[in-house]
């Protein structure tokens, strides 16, 4: 039995690895969060520790505990790179650095959750790759980049413990992963702007208009959770060929213009019928406020992750959006009927 820690196993993406990991039966999963709402399984094969990863002995006792750590946590909201920077950065590099000292002090090994924010202000049509592509990001007064600054940083102090000592790692960058549980639904369980999925979902239950940002000629490729979490268990299966590497995970297939997401999705939630899109154009520093800056197109190369985890991801747009839909429904209908 591998046992192994999931710091962030009550978000979004360590729930869905958390429930992956224990259907497969060989892991002891330790799942280590604030709040463990999103965790709807008990098993026992899994403990809950509750807990900030920047509280005192936190992270000695998980690293001592498991054989692998997988870190999740982050502030990964765009509205609060230019309104939390600092928190933004300490979530992202200041916090998660002692975990680094430990794995390498310990010997343990650490899958870190990255992100596709790295490479910046991509070039549009580019296939991104991990070994090859340059990293441009704004200037400074553009807070946006604060989180992909910190988490680049934290990439980098990975690659040193890895190529000049002896840290066992993996890198993965997640490519805009959407599924059920995502974020939250502001005024109902957060306070705030989420991410784009969850800004719809709201917009469609309260029953008001879509906000393009910038009216949403930016695109995003979109990868369902369940195919982002099958590469990650074939990333923890397969330890040898994994080790020192960054992997990009996504799907380079949904590759989508957020106007279009957003009339598909109003599609999926009016369930056939013939509902008009109502989308209302909204200005990025209106939106989000000083500092913002956005990205036109982010594609991953995922040759890499074909080759290293003979995985493909096979989820459609059209078919991962009425899973969603209905998990939003079912989490949140009554309450935003009840707001309204
Ligand atoms: C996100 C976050 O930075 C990270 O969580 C993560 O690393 C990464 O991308 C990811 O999800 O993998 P971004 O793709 O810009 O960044 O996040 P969203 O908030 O989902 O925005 C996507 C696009 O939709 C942006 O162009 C944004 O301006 C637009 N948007 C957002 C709207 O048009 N309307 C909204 O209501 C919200």
């Amino acid at each position: 039995m591998v046992s192994i820690g999931i710091l962030g196993g009550g978000g979004f993406l360590g729930s869905h690895l958390l429930a992956a990991l224990l259907s497969r039966g060989d892991f002891q999963v330790e799942a280590v969060d604030t709040t463990f709402v999103k965790v709807a399984t008990s098993h026992p094969q899994l403990v809950l520790t509750q807990g900030s990863i920047d509280e005192p002995g936190l992270l000695a006792g998980v690293v001592a505990r498991n054989q692998i750590v997988v870190s999740t946590t982050a502030l990964c909201n765009p509205s609060l790179y230019n309104t939390q920077p600092a928190e933004v950065i300490h979530a992202n590099f200041t916090h998660l650095v002692p975990l680094v000292e430990l794995c390498v002090r310990e010997q343990k090994r650490l899958i870190h959750f990255s992100t596709c924010e790295v490479y910046g202000k991509t070039l549009p049509a580019a296939g991104l790759n991990e070994d090859l592509s340059p990293f441009l990001l704004g200037p400074v007064a553009k807070e946006r980049w604060s989180y992909a600054c910190a988490k680049q940083l934290l990439e980098r102090l990975l690659w040193a413990h890895g190529q000049h000592g002896d840290l066992n790692f993996t890198i993965v960058r997640p490519f805009n992963v959407i599924g059920p549980r995502m974020d939250f639904i502001p005024g109902i369980d957060g306070e705030g702007i989420p991410r784009v999925l969850a800004c719809f979902m709201r917009a469609l239950l309260f029953g008001e208009a879509l906000p393009l940002v910038d009216g949403g000629r930016q695109r995003r490729s979109f990868i369902y959770v369940d195919d982002f979490t099958e590469a990650v268990l074939r990333v923890i299966e397969r330890e040898a060929a994994c080790r020192g590497q960054i992997i990009n995970i996504g799907n380079p297939h949904n590759n989508t213009r957020i106007d279009e997401l957003a009339s598909r999705l109003s599609a999926v939630f009016a369930s056939g019928k013939d509902v008009p899109v109502r989308r209302v154009e909204v200005s990025a520093e209106e939106f989000y406020g000083a500092g913002y800056d956005d990205v036109v197109e982010r594609i991953p190369d995922i040759d890499k992750a074909r080759s290293l985890l003979n995985w493909e991801p096979h989820t459609s747009l059209e078919q991962m959006l009425a899973p969603i839909v209905d998990d939003y429904r079912a989490r949140y209908q009554p309450q935003a009927a009840g707001e309204q």
